[in-house]
């Protein structure tokens, strides 16, 4: 098989962020048809959005198993494999099943160093069925690499990932 991963160039504005997170979209869909295994599927997206979305040092999965994250399909360097939910922006994002973007993570107390190059985060709550699977987490090496509208147009990535995914 031969997938041809287009690069999200052009983040200069919202509209052109907007255009590429949509592009994205078409790209999971089209890598992901044909196969509905979770693992597989996961690993694919992880390493869809880690060669695609510019300037990130790790893209991956904490998967949920009770009031902890287990570490799931990534790329990136290694990592923390177990994060109770009561800690780091990855607990906080499985707590409160909300989008987290940290500007600066220094400047949050209880965000868990697992790469020192890391100086912003996203992280997007995973929910099927009105359960919590997932957290996908986003590091990059760029202050304030993310916003709201990188929430959005990865929450929607997500979206597809979940329709395209069996997950029981
Ligand atoms: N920074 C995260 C931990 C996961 S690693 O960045 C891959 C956190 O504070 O939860």
């Amino acid at each position: 098989m031969s997938f041809e991963v287009s690069g999200m160039h052009d983040m200069s504005n919202k509209e052109a962020k907007r255009a590429s997170y949509k592009l994205l979209q078409e790209q999971v869909q089209s890598l992901l048809q044909g196969e509905r295994d979770w693992l597989a599927n996961l690993a694919q997206f992880s390493a869809l959005i880690y060669g695609a979305v510019p300037d990130l040092n790790w893209a991956g999965f904490y998967m949920a198993h009770g009031e902890e994250l287990v570490l799931g399909p990534f790329q990136g360097k290694v990592a923390c494999v177990r994060i109770p939910f009561s800690r780091g922006v990855c607990g906080a994002c499985a707590r409160t099943r909300e989008i987290l973007v940290v500007e600066d993570v220094h400047a949050v107390p209880d965000h868990i160093a697992c790469d020192s190059a890391s100086q912003s985060e996203l992280v997007l709550p995973m929910i099927v069925n009105g359960q919590l699977r997932a957290v996908f987490d986003m590091d990059s090496p760029t202050l304030a690499r993310f916003d709201e509208y990188d929430g959005q147009g990865m929450a929607n990535a997500l979206a597809v990932l979940i329709q395209a995914t069996d997950w029981d």
